[in-house]
């Protein structure tokens, strides 16, 4: 498996992830997704999107704001207690999360430490041109609290029958004490989360089914099923209010990890907010007639994690010609270019212009002429571009191409006017 250090070093290479801000020396936990990050990210969040929300009929997607009126934190919780133990070390005045420290001194320079404190892992800011506590408020450290306060309104203005689901895809802000593992903890992250609102004597069904469809959609990414699997919380790992919580983990170079979090979590979020807002947050029930609170099953997965397991189980090296290959694997319809075409000279960048300007109205097509084709073989291998179609000087006889598979590097003879219907069937999911 990949080390850290190598697929971190691939990504500032190749422009899939750079550190944040890299001319001041970088800031710790925030990082910058490049020109092929950036595809690939936008790919998750779209395969994400069509299978959460344009492929359903029962959920519906908002975009909601970062920052929230500071009475919701109060209401989900977040003031009191969204926070980590941590220690500081008297002399370096290095941090520490508690559970990380042992030692009854600092393990950085045998300092003295602190008792252990509380840290809460909110971002604090004002809003206004007055600074004080009447002012204050938070970047959400997740998206889903807009989506129970926007509960009634999205309910009764899309006059939606529980059950149904809220979705949101967005950015989400934690002041982790430690960020750590590249991408995996950073103290700024995107989500994707979906809040499945249903009648309590349904939701241990929907839980089993959400858990379910979360963990094939890992699979659909092409993530191979090794490297993936279901945790199933313990009864005393689980919140108060909780009925049931299980992780996707996969398994990292660091071990296996969170990917996601699948949890039925009663009616707590609503009735928080009901309590603290003072609104009607009910559920009637033209049917029944009944009125109730809806329970809750949520789905919350990180774009930034997903993305980072993608990396990691795409990875791969091999020797060929006795010359060390690097290559990641994507599945095509994931790959951040999934079409790169060549002009075997300079001369022939025109014709090979027109090949790309016509590819890139279906797929995500790269136009490469810099350095020799093995150079740009061995670019592509390390991006993950499943196809490379070579445009050469037979090609402007015979009408043809050569198309050259990443994975087998097979090259293949195609005629130019059948290319687009020969990638679609493999590209398409
Ligand atoms: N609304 C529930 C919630 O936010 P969570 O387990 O704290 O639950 C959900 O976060 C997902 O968000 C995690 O499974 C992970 O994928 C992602 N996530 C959380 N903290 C993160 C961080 N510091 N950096 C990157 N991703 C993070």
């Amino acid at each position: 498996m990949v080390d850290m250090e190598t697929l971190t070093s691939l990504c500032k290479r190749r422009g899939i992830i750079f550190q944040s801000s890299e001319i001041y020396g970088g800031l710790n936990g925030f990082w910058d997704f490049g020109p092929v990050g950036v595809e690939l990210k936008r790919r998750v969040k779209e395969s994400w999107w069509q299978r959460m929300v344009r492929s359903r009929d029962d959920v519906v997607g908002i975009d909601t704001s970062i920052i929230a009126h500071p009475r919701t934190w109060i209401a989900s919780g977040h003031v009191k207690s969204f926070a980590d133990p941590m220690i500081d070390c008297k002399k370096c005045k290095r941090r520490f999360r508690a559970d990380d420290i042992s030692e009854k001194k600092c393990p950085e320079c045998g300092g003295e430490l602190t008792d252990v404190r509380q840290f809460n892992l909110m971002f604090e800011t004002n809003v206004g041109a007055v600074k004080d506590n009447s002012s204050l408020a938070y970047l959400r450290p997740e998206t889903c609290q807009s989506i129970f306060t926007q509960f009634k309104n999205v309910q009764l203005i899309g006059r939606k029958k529980v059950p149904f689901g809220i979705a949101q895809i967005g950015k989400a802000f934690r002041n982790e004490i430690t960020p750590r593992n590249f991408i995996f903890r950073s103290r700024e992250f995107e989500q994707m989360e979906m809040e499945f609102f249903c009648h309590d004597k349904e939701s241990s069904t929907w839980y089993e089914y959400w858990v379910a469809e979360r963990f094939d959609w890992f699979k659909s990414l092409g993530i191979k099923e090794k490297g993936l699997r279901l945790r199933p919380h313990a009864k005393d790992e689980l919140a108060h209010y909780a009925k049931g919580c299980t992780d996707v983990e996969f398994e990292m170079p660091f071990g296996w990890s969170e990917m996601e979090g699948i949890a039925d979590r009663g009616n707590y979020d609503l009735s928080q907010h009901i309590e603290h807002s003072g609104k009607d947050l009910d559920y009637f029930d033209d049917a029944t007639k009944e009125k109730y609170v809806p329970n809750v099953v949520e789905t919350s997965v990180g774009v930034d994690r997903t993305c980072l397991a993608i990396l990691v189980d795409a990875y791969r090296e091999e020797e060929v010609k006795g010359e060390k290959r690097v290559v990641l694997g994507f599945a095509p319809h994931i790959a951040p270019v999934q079409v790169a075409v060549f002009p075997l000279s300079s001369k022939l960048s025109e014709k090979a212009l027109t090949i790309h300007h016509e590819l890139r109205k279906h797929f995500a097509s790269d136009f490469d002429e810099a350095g020799s084709i093995g150079k740009r073989y061995r670019r592509h291998d390390e991006v993950g571009t499943p196809f490379c179609v070579t445009y050469d000087f037979d090609s402007e006889n015979d009408h043809k191409v050569t198309i050259r598979d990443r994975d087998t590097m097979v090259q293949d003879r195609i005629a130019i006017d059948q290319l687009e219907n020969y990638l679609a069937p493999l590209i398409s999911p």
